[in-house]
């Protein structure tokens, strides 16, 4: 496990599983990592500052002031300091207060400051979590940007029963942290996400329906898992993200700032004009269709024998017009479907549509392409031409955001 230089910031609160925790601070040590424990002060009523300064070879700290030497804790310095943090385990208490945003001790201050992913890990015992406030809080929390919950476990509890309420076993949650980590790799630091908050991204997502009659359509298979995949990243790097997507059966990702679905190019181009003036990024994923028939037939039109034509008409192209009007703050990133010259065309596209960066995806390789859960790509930005290897559309997401950050400043 290579954790050399994360930053973790432990909030412990005040439940029995505290003193697990304690093997947690060693494995995150043992891996490289650098851990600084923030503790409720009910937290202290369980594990001693002597044990856990011990082995995170760093003070602990649990008060605004430590009385000792009349030193204030910079809970904001600590809040921005962390790759991660983690509250383990996390009371009902704590897990209420993160919800309603109440902040009236230190560990509350540097949650509320914290710019990294927050991950809690609830203690409680079996009525308690199954209680409907309890529940509410927890749907409240899983459902802000860069949140995630683990466990509780199943199992004996402190009070003598058994049930759900344990905190997740540590194993586990050191399992779960090293799979992110080797996962996410350099992509979620507190640089990146510095740059990339409250960054207003756009993003056109899926086909679009061109209405032949009131039960045809003209489209295309995209399945919208691309575009879906970026706004989970940029969501993850605590972006405000605007998608628009065509028709696709995927769920929107928890979190984003406006999720306004469409069927047309034309109803696609409309959306897009609302945040022309706003965005500071724009990835324009979507398979817009690029004609549309020239009129729709009210109702169905009934079936005959031998060749009749559609008219079609040429749909407006949604990123050319964006790029015409771009801003040099704000960052365009446009996509290729080649199935020849893809290179080639992809220069193409980049420079009459006015974008600084383009991704290609090439239709002749293995495993790239529509509804694919994997894909190929080659990307083209002011640092040249970068492919990157087959990889789930998940990762490709991942590493398009890692080279705009590259490539990408804020104003
Ligand atoms: N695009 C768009 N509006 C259109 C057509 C395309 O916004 N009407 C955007 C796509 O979202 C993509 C880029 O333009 O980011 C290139 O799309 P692509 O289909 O590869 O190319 P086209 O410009 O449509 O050209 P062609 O189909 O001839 O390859």
């Amino acid at each position: 496990m290579g954790w050399s230089g994360r930053k973790i910031l432990l909030g412990i609160t005040g439940s029995i599983a505290a003193y697990k925790t304690t093997w947690i601070i060693r494995q995150l040590k043992n891996n490289g990592a650098e851990v600084q424990v923030v503790c409720s002060p009910d937290a202290l009523g369980f594990v001693t500052p002597l044990t856990l300064s011990t082995l995170s070879e760093r003070p602990v700290f649990s008060e605004f002031v430590r009385s000792d030497q009349g030193e204030w804790v910079n809970h904001v310095a600590l809040g921005m300091w962390a790759d991660l943090m983690l509250i383990a385990p996390c009371s009902a208490q704590t897990l209420a207060k993160m919800a309603g945003g109440l902040c009236d001790n230190l560990l509350m201050a540097v949650y509320l400051s914290a710019r990294c992913p927050v991950w809690f890990a609830p203690a409680m015992d079996l009525d308690m979590w199954k209680h409907p406030a309890t529940t509410r809080n927890v749907l409240e929390l899983v459902s802000r940007p860069n949140h995630k919950m683990l466990g509780p476990a199943s199992g004996a509890l402190a009070s003598g029963l058994s049930g759900v309420g344990r905190m997740a076993e540590p194993q586990d949650i050191v399992g779960a942290l090293d799979q992110w980590w080797s996962n996410n790799k350099d992509l979620v630091t507190a640089e990146s996400s510095a740059t990339m908050r409250d960054q207003l991204i756009l993003i056109t997502a899926g086909p679009t329906r061109e209405a032949i009659d009131d039960v045809r359509y003209i489209s295309n298979h995209s399945s919208g898992k691309m575009g879906y995949a970026l706004a989970q990243v940029c969501l993850d790097l605590d972006a405000r993200v605007v998608l628009i997507s065509g028709p696709v059966s995927l769920p929107p990702p928890h979190g984003l700032f406006a999720f306004i679905p469409v069927e047309s190019a034309m109803e696609m181009q409309e959306a897009v004009k609302k945040y022309q003036e706003q965005f500071d990024i724009g990835i324009f994923c979507a398979a817009v269709a690029d004609f549309r028939p020239v009129r729709k037939t009210e109702g169905k039109v009934k079936k005959k024998d031998g060749i009749f034509p559609i008219e079609l008409v040429a749909n407006p192209d949604i990123l050319a017009e964006v790029g015409s009007k771009k801003r040099s703050d704000q960052f365009l990133v446009g996509f290729a479907l080649e199935t020849a010259n893809g290179l080639a065309e992809a220069e193409r596209k980049k420079s009459i549509k006015n974008c600084d960066m383009l991704v290609l995806n090439n239709m002749q390789d293995p495993g790239a392409g529509f509804g694919q859960d994997t894909n190929q790509v080659t990307l083209f930005s002011a640092k040249g031409i970068t492919e990157l290897s087959l990889a789930p559309k998940k990762e490709i997401a991942r590493q398009i955001i890692q080279h705009l950050l590259q490539c990408y400043s804020p104003a």
